[in-house]
């Protein structure tokens, strides 16, 4: 057995979890306090989707505020690219670096053979990342919310750390595949507390390559460490290599305002979006401070920066 945050949590031989073909569904509390039932769900279904979370006013105020912060950036000054399909990250310097700072990150088919962008920068970008609740005054003051440290208190956290942000910008046409993972493998604490706060600023749907989970399937083991820093290199440690069963995946449909929150071992993935809209969203991934964080992890930020919670 694992102790895990405060559960005891037992992995059988055979991985036994409830099956679920849709995903639990609630409106948002107004006070952001999950009710009893909302948290049972969540514990038995790995994730639950909160509609109306965000107001209209504040969809737009995020995306007007990441379309500035794109307009400030230079694409010649980085190629970095982020992609789940190839093992990019590997040597890439400036993604590792992020933990404290706001990068950005380019879609795996962005450029063309001559290095040059396909599209315009705003329609050329994976993500954004790793710190912009920190650094950036719009982006804290949606990340810390009376409501949203509600919700993270109703599920038992007693010293949250919101230890990463991200813009996901899905472009149209170019937006790439996510292949099916568990956050805890890239924000891994010991017992494992990570939980993803996931906010669609637009409309997700199949076309645009919305999210989908494996409901109940975060009670499987945890595959993998990506990447574990050792020895001044990067590595992906693997710990449990049985298949994924997506012939279980659910897909998470989610109109813009709507906040999906899923346990930081809850399966996960995206398709490709091939279709001529975007598909923009703002992620929080919150950690228990209790919990021993590891120098082996990729995410790291600097003394300057100290991990905060939601005050
Ligand atoms: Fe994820």
């Amino acid at each position: 057995c694992l102790i895990r945050f405060g559960h005891l949590r037992c992995f059988p031989m055979t991985q036994h979890f409830d099956i679920f073909d849709s995903i639990p569904t609630h409106e948002a509390p107004p006070d952001g306090q999950l009710t009893d039932d909302m948290v049972a769900a969540f514990k038995a279904a790995g994730v639950i989707i909160v509609e109306g979370f965000v107001s209209p006013g504040d969809c737009d105020r995020l995306r007007k505020r990441a379309h500035e912060l794109v307009d400030a950036f230079d694409p010649a000054s980085v190629r970095s690219v982020f992609s789940t399909t190839r093992q990019t990250q590997l040597n890439d310097e400036y993604f590792y670096d992020s933990g404290d700072k706001i990068r950005f990150f380019f879609e795996d088919n962005a450029f063309d053979e001559t290095g040059r962008l396909r599209q315009s920068k705003h329609e050329s970008l994976n993500k954004m990342g790793h710190a912009m609740h920190d650094l950036d005054p719009v982006f804290d003051a949606f990340s810390r919310t009376p409501k949203l440290a509600a919700i993270v208190g109703s599920l038992g956290y007693k010293d949250p750390g919101i230890i990463q942000s991200m813009y996901i910008f899905k472009p149209p046409g170019i937006g790439g595949e996510v292949t099916c993972h568990q956050d805890s493998t890239f924000i891994y604490t010991e017992p494992e507390s990570c939980v993803g706060f996931w906010f669609a600023l637009e409309d997700a749907t199949l076309e645009n390559g919305c999210m989908q989970f494996i409901p109940g399937a975060h009670k499987m083991p945890l595959k993998k460490r990506n990447y574990k820093r050792r020895d001044g290199t990067y590595v992906i440690e693997t710990l449990d290599d049985t298949p994924w069963p997506v012939d279980r995946l659910v897909p998470a449909e989610a109109k813009a305002g709507t906040l999906v929150i899923f346990d930081g071992r809850a399966p996960h993935l995206s398709a490709a979006n091939r279709s001529d809209k975007s598909r923009h969203a703002y992620t929080l991934h919150v950690i228990e401070k209790l919990c021993h964080y590891p120098a082996d992890n990729w995410l790291q930020r600097s003394a300057h920066l100290p991990l905060r919670g939601f005050d």
